[in-house]
C-alpha cells in the first residue's frame, strides 16, 4: 500500500481536520484527541462531502427514559442529509454493519533526515551539495 505525505502533525492538531487530495482521492484526516483517522470524503448516502460535516458526539445506550451523551469529538454528520458516522471506525450510527465509509489507515513517521551524496576521491571525502545561486 503506498503512502501519501499529508502534511505535518501540527497543521492538524486534536480536534481538527484537513481534507486533502491523495492519488485523485478527496479524503479527510481527523486528529481525535492525538489519534489520526482518514475517511473519504464521499458519503455512502449519495456522495455528499461528508468529511466538512459537523463533528460532535451522540447518545449513549443508556435505560429507558435516561439520556446519556458522549463519545464528543467523535461523530461527524453528513452536511447533505445528516447521517452520522463514527470517525474512528468509518461505520454509520443507524446500521454499523451494512453501511459505511471508506476508511484509510493513518501513520505518524518521523520526517526524513536530509542526506547527500558522498563519494571517496582519491583518499578524499567529498559530498556533493548542489550550489545554491544567489
Ligand atoms: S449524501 Fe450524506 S447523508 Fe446523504
Amino acid at each position: 500500500m503506498a503512502g501519501y505525505v499529508v502534511g505535518r502533525v501540527g497543521e492538524i492538531p486534536p480536534g481538527s481536520r484537513k481534507i486533502v487530495d491523495v492519488a485523485g482521492r478527496s479524503v479527510g484526516v481527523f486528529n481525535i484527541g492525538g489519534t489520526f483517522y482518514a475517511l473519504r470524503n464521499a458519503c455512502p448516502h449519495q456522495g455528499g462531502p461528508l468529511c466538512l460535516g459537523r463533528i460532535r458526539g451522540t447518545t449513549l445506550p443508556s435505560a429507558p427514559g435516561e439520556y446519556v451523551y458522549g463519545r464528543e469529538g467523535e461523530i461527524i454528520r453528513c452536511p447533505w442529509h445528516g447521517w452520522e458516522f463514527d470517525v474512528t471506525t468509518g461505520r454509520t450510527l443507524v446500521d454499523p454493519a451494512r453501511v459505511r465509509v471508506r476508511r484509510y489507515e493513518v501513520t505518524v513517521e518521523p520526517p526524513p533526515a536530509e542526506t547527500y551524496p558522498v563519494t571517496v576521491e582519491d583518499g578524499l571525502v567529498v559530498v556533493h551539495v548542489e550550489r545554491v545561486s544567489a
